[in-house]
């Protein structure tokens, strides 16, 4: 299995980055006052993204060394996944207000790119540790 591990970690990347494409779509379409985000298509797409997305990440968490998460990054990062797609409910369907879901959206994209950049920098803080020295 281990020899198909630089496949499925481009699979992981390549899901990750579509299903943050997704939501900064459909979250740019709730803004609008648009309906499509809300069709049945586009929900099943983002589903099925985001069920491969997770698929291929357990599939490499299976075949990793333990050693590898002992900073504790993978363990923030999918704290912060909890929080990203809390505040992507928020921003697509929860919020009260357009303003509160324009609130919503941003911090949720805010929040993916953290957990994009804790992924790159195996390390808890992301792009942050260029500044810790
Ligand atoms: C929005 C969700 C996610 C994003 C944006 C994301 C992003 C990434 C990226 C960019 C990498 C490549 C890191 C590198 O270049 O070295 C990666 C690797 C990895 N991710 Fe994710 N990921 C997400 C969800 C998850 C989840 C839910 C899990 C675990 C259940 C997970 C586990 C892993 C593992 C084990 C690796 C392999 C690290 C390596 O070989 O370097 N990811 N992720």
């Amino acid at each position: 299995m281990i020899e198909f591990y630089p496949q499925i970690k481009s699979i992981h990347i390549a899901m990750a980055i579509t299903s943050g494409l997704i939501f900064a779509l459909r979250g740019a379409g709730v803004l609008a006052g648009m309906r499509w985000p809300h069709w049945l298509p586009v929900r099943w797409t983002s589903y099925t993204v985001d069920t491969a997305l997770l698929t291929a990440a357990l599939m490499l968490l299976t075949m990793l060394p333990g050693a590898m998460f002992a900073n504790g990054w993978l363990t923030v990062k999918l704290l912060l996944l909890v929080v990203y797609i809390v505040l992507g409910v928020f921003a697509i369907k929860r919020g009260r207000t357009r303003l509160a879901k324009a609130g919503f959206y941003v911090a949720a994209l805010v929040t993916f790119g953290m957990v994009y950049s804790i992924a790159r920098a195996h390390s808890p803080w992301g792009f942050l540790n260029a500044f810790l020295g």
